[in-house]
């Protein structure tokens, strides 16, 4: 099985939607660690509620992105992480995370990328008057939301959409394709090695 770190800041759906995966046997693999860098994320209570072992890195306090990242590493390193899964993590990364993880650092992002990278992707597709959205799984780089695509989702949008409507359609496909594209991307990594 794999052994995976899960980075998330927020409700953690994503989080869920992969353990589910992974009680399901659709996704062989097990959650050594959830770090989240809210203490009122609702992505402690689901992980203390799968018995997954939490950590607490409050980026606050931390005095730079990189020592938060070293920190970070540590917690990895220390619960025996091979592939970090960013869950909605919404801090911005440094050499130090994408260096340690070299080709077993995925995000997912609420887009279908390169379009509307950064913050508040939902509403942005929305202003720019697209008529299909969607989601993407992605290794990381260093610029925000780039890196070589794994996986994507389209999502039509609807008459009336909001950002709450049409992210929650988001969210469906989401939970469907990260889970697919982290066996995706560990089978290529292996087929590699070899
Ligand atoms: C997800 O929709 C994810 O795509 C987005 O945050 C949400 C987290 O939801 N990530 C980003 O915007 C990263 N730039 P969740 O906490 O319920 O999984």
């Amino acid at each position: 099985p794999l052994k995976l770190g899960v980075l998330a800041s927020g409700s953690g759906s994503n989080f869920e939607a992969i353990m589910t995966a992974i009680e399901r046997s659709e996704l062989r693999a097990k959650v050594n660690v959830l770090i989240c860098n809210n203490s009122g994320a609702q992505v402690i209570e689901r992980a203390i509620q799968w018995g997954v072992p939490t950590a607490l890195l409050n980026h606050r306090e931390f005095e730079s992105r990189t020592a938060l990242d070293e920190a970070i590493v540590k917690t990895l390193i220390e619960h025996d992480v091979d592939w970090v899964i960013m869950a909605g993590w919404m801090r911005r990364v440094t050499l130090h995370l994408i260096n340690a993880f070299t080709g077993r650092l995925l995000n997912i992002h609420p887009s279908l990328l390169p379009s509307f990278p950064g913050l508040h992707a939902v509403q942005q597709a929305l202003d720019a008057g697209v008529a299909i959205a969607g989601c993407t799984v992605h290794h990381v780089e260093l610029e925000i939301d780039s890196g070589p695509i794994i996986m994507q989702a389209a999502v039509p949008v609807i008459a009336n959409d909001t950002e709450k409507s049409l992210q929650s359609r988001i969210q469906v496909q989401e939970h469907c394709i990260y889970p697919v594209a982290i066996a995706l991307a560990a089978h290529r990594y292996a087929q590699k090695q070899q």
